[in-house]
């Protein structure tokens, strides 16, 4: 497999097209982003952390059945993917409140929400991603009635899944942010599963483990990245 040019940069990961029209190249940079894009920093050995951790829930996540776009590492900071069509929306599952659905709902932060309570936000950074429903999905055709109804049942699956995986490591999965992708007809996993894009406490202390490390300027951020990973058995 031969790496080619760069098809795309995103704000932390960079997309290049290789010599198999079907199989694409993620590259995790040390950027890390919040609120949009609006605060980029670059954090040392987050590229690293990221990726392995990343292929370490996506391989967890293909052994339970759910169809991923991974293939398979290659080297510290890159993987190989099958190339998809995006669909241009971001899957929120959420198990304990906490972020914009506080602010939003003028709930507390930390109360358990059963069942898990679901949104979809576009992906659009100069609208501040909106959260959108149903509808307007299908009636600008993000994607169809069928691919959402995947969608959904794909997500509560990861969420159950994640959910047993990291209380093993006595952390709970707050809420975390999926996106899904057309691969030869089939909705399937893509981007990346990362404490970048999800919430994890520690179960006992609900000390915060992921990005709102950053986001709320609290420190340590890739010393939790690797204690979340570490916690789960893997190794840097
Ligand atoms: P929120 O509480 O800000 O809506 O975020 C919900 C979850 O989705 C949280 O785990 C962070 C993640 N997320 C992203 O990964 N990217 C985004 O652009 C947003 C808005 C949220």
């Amino acid at each position: 497999m031969e790496k080619r040019q760069e098809l795309y940069a995103g704000k932390a990961k960079s997309v290049y097209t290789t010599d198999d029209a079907d199989l694409l190249v993620l590259h995790f940079r040390n950027d890390t982003s919040a609120f949009d894009g609006k605060i980029i920093e670059q954090l040392d050995r987050k590229g690293m952390v990221n990726n392995k951790f990343n292929a370490f829930i996506m391989e967890k996540l293909e052994a339970a059945g759910i169809p991923t776009h991974f293939e398979k590492l290659l080297s510290d900071e890159e993987c190989l993917v099958k190339k998809m069509d995006m669909i241009p929306v971001e899957c929120v599952v959420r198990n304990i409140a906490a972020g914009s659905l506080c602010r939003r709902l003028g709930v507390e932060e930390g109360i358990d929400l059963t069942p898990p309570t679901f949104e979809f936000f576009l992906k659009n950074d100069e609208l501040g991603d909106p959260m959108i429903n149903d509808y307007h999905i299908e009636s600008f055709g993000w994607a169809t009635a069928e691919q959402l109804s995947v969608m959904k049942k794909l997500t509560f699956q990861v969420n159950e899944i994640l959910k047993a995986l990291f209380l093993e490591g006595n952390m709970l999965l707050v809420d975390s942010k999926l996106e899904f992708g057309i691969y030869h007809g089939e909705v399937i996993l893509g981007d990346e599963f990362s404490p970048d894009g999800c919430r994890l406490w520690d179960k006992d202390t609900r000390e915060k483990l992921d990005k709102d490390r950053f986001r709320q300027g609290l420190g340590n951020v890739i010393e939790s990245y690797e204690m979340v990973g570490k916690r789960l058995g893997l190794s840097f």
